[in-house]
């Protein structure tokens, strides 16, 4: 037999080095699955009807989508050529990159911030530059804007940001954007936008007409509960999303996605979804409350998400910590909860079912307590 790491053919010496992106782990005994930031809630009302009904799955969708993206389009008060679909939000990432981005140029992002962030640009060859976070695991913008080269062709801003919870606020946005240059791309990457109650946040549809060099991603994934279907947008400038589109694998987005999205924006459904987003919300301001309770500092979590940052490291402002991630992850993963961990920075919980809630409080009140 041959060695498993070494292919029978030729391939790139860059891409073999890159380890591929790593999902959540699934979990192995009764518990909870605390690891991909996923909707704990069955798909919304008329969901499963519309994937029931939707037939002819034997046909390619008609892949312009119109209703769809003239639905998503009017939230944003912006005519249908600014909306682009793709199979989630990540292949509009990875779309946007390789549209700006060649290879020996560079794509700016915070770190730790959302794990697919350092790969996207692998095929291309261009560049991730991480910049560490702030005090209080936030965005460090002065050292982001001093990060900006000649090279730099586009910037990822996460907010909230996974993993660690923060938001960008609406006046840091502004003073940032100032210092970019009108001609580089800034994609705003708003994945967990529908769970932010930060009066302060900034939020996509309110800037958009100011920076023509801006594009806002979302997704269904999230708060709509639709991640296993694959389906999120960008909204921006058309001939931007015209670049991402020449670079798309064709026919990504399925007729049963497309469905599902409709469905997902009628009026119950939307009611139902503001039901949901606010019991998230809630069990996530009880996961903070008591793990602050219990002597860790948590940073602000705006997401379905709560980060239990490791003592003294680039994410965490003080040392009040846990001493190790692998020891707490191995820890949840015996109770059968999984979560994911961040060597090095600290261990990401998702918001999941209400009874995990004090699940996880249980966990990490014996980790502390040994
Ligand atoms: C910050 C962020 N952006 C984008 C995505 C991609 O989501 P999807 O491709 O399911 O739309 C995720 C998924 O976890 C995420 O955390």
């Amino acid at each position: 037999m041959s060695d498993p790491a070494v292919p029978p053919v030729r391939l790139r010496a860059d891409v073999l080095a890159v380890p591929a992106y790593r999902q959540g782990q699934a979990p192995t005994k009764p518990g909870f699955k605390l690891s991909s930031n996923e909707n704990p809630f069955a798909p919304l009302p008329g969901v499963l009807e519309a994937i029931a009904g939707r037939g002819e799955v034997n046909r390619y969708a008609a892949a312009a989508m119109p209703e769809l993206r003239a639905g998503i389009a009017g939230e944003f008060g912006v005519t249908l050529d600014h909306v682009h679909l793709a199979a989630g939000s990540v292949a509009i990432l990875f779309q946007l990159v390789h549209a700006a981005a060649a290879a020996g140029d560079e794509y700016l992002h915070a770190w730790p911030s959302f794990e697919a962030y350092p790969s996207l640009g692998l095929a291309s060859g261009a560049v991730s530059v991480g910049v560490p976070l702030a005090a209080g695991a936030r965005h460090d913008f002065d050292a982001m804007a001093d990060a900006i080269t000649e090279r730099t062709r586009v910037i990822l801003l996460c907010t909230p940001n996974n993993p660690t919870g923060p938001v960008i606020r609406a006046d840091e946005f502004a003073r940032f954007m100032a210092r970019v240059p009108a001609d580089t791309l800034v994609v705003l990457d708003e994945a967990y936008r529908e769970f932010v109650t930060d009066p302060e946040a900034v939020r996509g549809e309110r800037v958009l007409r100011d920076h023509p060099n801006l594009v806002v991603l979302r997704t269904f994934s999230k708060a709509y509960g639709l991640a296993g279907l694959r389906i999120g947008y960008g909204v921006g400038d058309p001939a931007i999303l015209a670049a991402a589109a020449s670079v798309a694998i064709p026919l990504g987005v399925t007729g049963i996605a497309e469905s599902a999205a409709l469905a997902s924006l009628e009026p119950a459904a939307r009611a139902a979804l503001g039901e949901r987003v606010a019991a998230i919300v809630e069990r996530r301001e009880a996961l903070v409350a008591g793990l602050r309770a219990l002597g860790l500092e948590i940073p602000e979590a705006q997401g379905n998400f709560v980060w239990i940052p490791e003592a003294g490291s680039a994410a965490a402002s003080g040392t009040d910590g846990i001493s190790s991630v692998a020891a707490l992850a191995a820890d949840f993963a015996e109770a059968g909860t999984l979560v994911r961990p961040f060597p090095g920075a600290g261990v990401r919980v998702s918001v999941g079912e209400a009874e995990s809630v004090p699940a996880v409080l249980a966990i990490v009140r014996g980790h502390l307590a040994r």
